[in-house]
């Protein structure tokens, strides 16, 4: 098993809903290599906590390359923010997402995703919240530039009174109402 990225809050700032908030020194790590070469090839280990009222998150990407990724939930209790890409005309818009799907993860949950959903985890427990998934293709700048550059996912999530909430991310133009679904409604959507 390798430490793939240890993502400190440093380098998560630029998606943050708030960057000079206060929260833990490390969002996050990835390990991978972690089954030798059988199912499953990273693992994500997600602190808990929050900067200022966001709960803590991985930075979120897209993927370049059209192979599917597929996760498993080990531990803890998560969301994954699922964004699909907005296209006109064939172009990608990316100040827009066609639909934006809040996905409530239990341990034993898969989900797989595919290429046209950009996509970021968040840890709304109290504890780590532990993924494993198969993606063996690496990533390139393209991956992550356009989150990086609307500082986020179309939503932030939120604590607000004691509980999670959503809090539109105002660089996006028109959001969708946002759907909320468990792993298995979301499953069947994309087959
Ligand atoms: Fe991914």
């Amino acid at each position: 098993m390798q430490i793939k990225t240890v993502r400190s809050k440093e380098e998560l700032t630029p998606v943050l809903l708030n960057p000079e908030a206060d929260g833990p020194d490390f969002a996050y790590w990835v390990f991978s290599e972690i089954t030798g070469g059988k199912k499953w090839e990273n693992m994500t280990i997600l602190s808990p906590g929050t900067y200022g009222e966001e709960f803590v998150k991985t930075f979120g990407h897209y993927h370049s390359d059209p192979f599917e990724e597929t996760y498993l939930v080990v531990s803890g209790k998560g969301i994954l923010l699922m964004q699909k890409k907005f296209f006109i005309d064939g172009s990608w818009i990316p100040t827009k997402v066609e639909r934006f799907i809040i996905v409530s993860l239990s341990p034993g949950d898969e989900i797989l995703i595919t290429q046209e959903w950009g996509h970021s985890l968040c840890n709304v427990g109290n504890e780590p919240l532990i993924t494993f998934d198969n993606w063996t293709h690496g990533h390139t700048p393209a991956d992550y530039d356009q989150i990086e550059k609307l500082h986020g996912m179309a939503f932030y999530i939120v604590r607000k009174n004691g509980t999670a909430d959503i809090e539109p991310n105002p660089n996006y133009n028109d959001h969708p109402n946002p759907e909320f679904m468990t792993a298995a409604e979301f499953a069947k959507l994309t087959k």
